[in-house]
């Protein structure tokens, strides 16, 4: 099958749905690529790295190509040129635009819509709102910097103390998360909060503060959030606005798919904020979290807030955004051509293809069935009546094998000769000390940190090496198994650790 890539005709639109890497991955899947004349001038790829990553370079795609991918919702006129029975991936808004959809079934179109993958595990590669909002939360960050007066690290230098800017991010979703990542990298404290409660790990291992909404929240069960009780927005309105005016940053991504975008921030509160601090709204798109946004517009307010109501902020690292958007329709392009020989397949048994597939064969097929998700793990239907049944016995219960481990701890000790005695209160203090010591360790250092733990094993190698010549074959044969297991332990350690750090190395 023929796959075009044109040029994107929305105003001001940067980025282009392949890339030079990502066409050579689509011809992999037995694909043929034509390329539409400077689709990714504006991204910085230009025609002859698409053709030396094996596309051809023609004038038109619309009328010949049997897939079009886009970035955006292509023109009436566009979608009248396409050949019957040939298919769109692109960015639709479905659940906006019924009249599309129901275009797309009339002319006998295949559409799949990029921006309404189901936010599964399985999905994740595929999710362009993730890849974007992720580009955009950094970008964000990089705004917000650009528009504020100092630095974001503190220092200490010859010329006296800088101290580090403060951001607070509301909505720890993928942008949030993103943005929560970036200033932390750059030396800012960050605060995050969010109305999901099980976002505040996340949020944690990011390196910032979680700052709870002092009110019962829900937990999630499709990722994303519900609207708020009275109660709940009351207590989030003080929390919002006392934090805001603690903070030099203030980036604001809260969402509720299909709403509007909550206001969170009232003019009063923007009125409180230091001058010279910076708002960046990235839910400006939608309506905006702060009252005083203005839509694709920075301005400062007469109290010295600068608010910076950018609504394409992807458009602003084009080479990025298109990279991440290219790979995610190779992601789905794996899945949709199971033979790899350039054969789409639309399996609706498939749940990530029917949540996608927006019209097919003359149907309708939007709305899809809703596919249930939670960003906590979930817990097994027995769990909570198991726990409802016996609450007084729980505690009981592990109050019992803590005293059995303490009872058999004390015999241990007494039973031993007075120089293993010594042993075991090493071991003991060993315990707490690590227990502290590791419980203070970031959670994103928690592997790494492990893995050349691990290294400790060549203690037990070396005992083990000087028992394996012993007269008594059983301390022998466990001396040897001591010293496998330990040289295991150690040589994967340190591969783990070695693969990680790859993980973080630039290439050459
Ligand atoms: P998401 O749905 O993953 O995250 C939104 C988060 O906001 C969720 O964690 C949700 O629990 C939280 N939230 C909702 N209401 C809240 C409230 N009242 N208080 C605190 N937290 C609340 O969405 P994602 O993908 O992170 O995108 C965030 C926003 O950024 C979206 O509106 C998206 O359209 C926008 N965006 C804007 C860009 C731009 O150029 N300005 C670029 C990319 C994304």
């Amino acid at each position: 099958m023929l796959i075009g890539i044109p040029v994107e005709e929305s105003p001001g639109q940067t980025l282009v749905s392949a890339t030079p890497d990502t066409v050579g991955k689509l011809i992999k899947l037995g694909y043929d690529v034509h390329v539409q004349r400077g689709a990714g001038d504006n991204a910085a790829f230009p025609d002859h790295l698409y053709e030396a990553a094996g596309a051809t370079i023609v004038d038109d795609v619309w009328s010949t190509a049997d897939i079009v991918t886009t970035v955006d919702t292509p023109t009436e006129e566009r979608r009248a040129a396409m050949k019957p029975q040939a298919t769109l991936i692109s960015r639709l808004a479905p659940g906006r635009n019924d009249a599309l959809v129901a275009e797309f079934a009339e002319r006998d179109l295949t559409a799949l819509a990029m921006d309404a993958v189901p936010r599964i595990s399985r999905a994740q590669s595929m999710d362009v709102l993730s890849s974007m909002a992720n580009v955009g939360g950094y970008r964000a960050v990089i705004e917000a910097a650009a528009h504020f007066g100092r630095l974001f690290t503190g220092q200490v230098t010859a010329a006296g103390k800088v101290p580090p800017a403060t951001v607070y991010v509301i909505g720890a979703g993928v942008a949030g998360l993103a943005a929560i990542g970036t200033a932390n990298s750059l030396g800012a404290i960050v605060k995050a909060t969010d109305l999901r409660p099980e976002t505040a790990e996340q949020v944690e291992s990011m390196g910032a503060e979680f700052v709870a909404i002092p009110a019962e929240t829900e937990e999630s069960e499709d990722g994303y959030a519900k609207e708020m009780t009275a109660d709940q927005a009351q207590a989030a309105a003080k929390l919002y606005a006392e934090q805001s005016a603690k903070a030099d940053i203030v980036i604001t991504t809260a969402n509720i798919p299909g709403r509007k975008s909550p206001v969170l921030l009232t003019a009063d509160d923007v009125a409180a904020m230091k001058p010279g601090s910076v708002i960046v709204d990235m839910a400006a798109a939608n309506g905006g979290n702060c009252e005083l946004t203005r839509p694709g517009e920075v301005y400062t307010t007469e109290g010295g807030v600068t608010i910076i109501g950018y609504t394409e902020l992807t458009r602003r690292l084009p080479s990025q955004s298109s990279q991440l958007y290219g790979q995610n329709i190779v992601n789905l392009l794996k899945l949709m051509t199971p033979g790899k020989d350039g054969e789409l397949v639309i399996d609706l048994d498939d749940e990530i293809v029917r949540g996608i597939t927006v019209a097919h064969q003359k149907d309708i097929l939007w709305p899809p069935p809703p596919v249930k998700v939670s960003a906590a793990p979930a817990a097994t239907p027995a769990e909570p009546a198991a726990a409802a049944a016996e609450p007084a016995e729980e505690p009981a219960k592990s109050g019992t094998w803590k005293l059995i481990a303490g009872a058999l701890v004390l015999a241990l000790l007494l039973a031993s000769p007075l120089v293993v005695m010594g042993h075991y209160m090493v071991l003991l203090l060993a315990i707490v000390v690590g227990f502290y010591v590791i419980t203070a360790v970031t959670h994103s250092l928690h592997t790494p940190l492990m893995s050349e733990t691990n290294a400790i094993s060549g203690i037990i190698l070396v005992g083990a090496l000087l028992q394996v010549g012993s007269a008594n074959l059983a301390v022998t044969i466990l001396s040897f198994i001591a010293i496998v297991v330990a040289s295991i332990n150690i040589f994967g350690g340190f591969t783990v650790t070695h693969r990680m750090l790859d993980m973080f190395r630039k290439e050459a």
